[in-house]
């Protein structure tokens, strides 16, 4: 009369053992990131089992904090943003997401952009955001404040952008279903064109007294500082080091300008 439970539990043990195929050996995430032959050999994996196989416990762990080399930072005098995409994650390849989180320092300013592979939601998680973005021709431009843990979104290929209106520190959580949603600022893109093309699109010659040539040098790069007017509330120096926003990580990795958009 024992007999079925015994076989019972020995099929729980056997199956529930199964996993135990899963490479649980430790491997530190920074080799993970950027490693193309793993990245390539997820890719080739016939099925989701065999790509968790590839993978480590510890593969399936990125640490915002402490944010592995490569293009993982992009950071500017208002703050940083950090991402974690295929590449830099890839643990996350096969399964259609990825994630960016953003530390917007006093007037800290996450500069126009677009994400062409993905809409995105956003969350602030600390401190308070305020949100514009535009969807398309033809449709009114939509403005928002958010506070704790208030959410948006922002359709994919909608042009957005978001800024800490205060003088304390705002984070804000951002999901993407893509694992490669791609990241192209709205201004820098546009100066990259031939400076007639610029010219013509703006219908000036000059912008601010410059040549488009020398304005292009200028922006600022993301994230950046918002209007004057918050800057003074805050009594903030334009020109001081680069305020890191709130956390830690203080990430080095210069973003000059370019840092955050694609290169060619
Ligand atoms: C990964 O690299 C980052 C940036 O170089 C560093 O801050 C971090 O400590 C490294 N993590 C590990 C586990 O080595």
């Amino acid at each position: 009369m024992y007999r079925p439970l015994i076989a019972g539990v020995f099929y729980v043990l056997t199956t529930w053992a199964a996993p135990a195929a899963i490479n649980m050996a430790s491997r530190d995430t920074n080799s993970s990131a950027n490693n193309q032959d793993l990245i390539n050999s997820l890719e080739l994996a016939a099925t989701a089992a065999d790509r968790i196989n590839l993978l480590t416990t510890s593969d399936f762990v990125y640490d915002f904090n402490e944010p592995p080399p490569g293009d993982s930072v992009t950071t500017g005098l208002g703050g940083h943003t950090v991402k974690a995409d295929r590449k830099l994650f890839p643990a996350l390849i096969g399964t259609g997401v990825s994630m960016t989180l953003g530390f917007l320092g006093p007037c800290g300013f996450n500069t126009p952009h677009v994400h062409p592979r993905s809409s995105q939601i956003n969350v602030v998680v600390e401190g308070q955001l305020k949100t514009q973005f535009v969807a398309e021709n033809g449709v009114p431009p939509i403005f928002n404040t958010l506070n704790k843990f208030q959410m948006t979104v922002f359709p994919q290929g909608s042009l957005h952008t978001e800024w800490n209106p205060t003088c304390d520190p705002a984070v804000f959580v951002a999901g993407f279903a893509s694992e490669d949603p791609g990241v192209e600022q709205a201004a820098q893109s546009l100066f990259e064109l031939d400076e007639q093309v610029v010219q013509a699109d703006l219908g000036v010659d000059t912008l601010n007294g410059e040549s488009i040539e020398d304005f292009k040098n200028k922006l600022p790069a993301n994230v950046a500082l918002f209007v004057e007017e918050c800057l003074k509330t805050c009594d903030i120096d334009q020109d001081a080091t680069p305020n890191q926003g709130e956390g830690s990580g203080a990430p080095s990795s210069a973003g000059g300008r370019g840092s955050s958009h694609g290169r060619r």
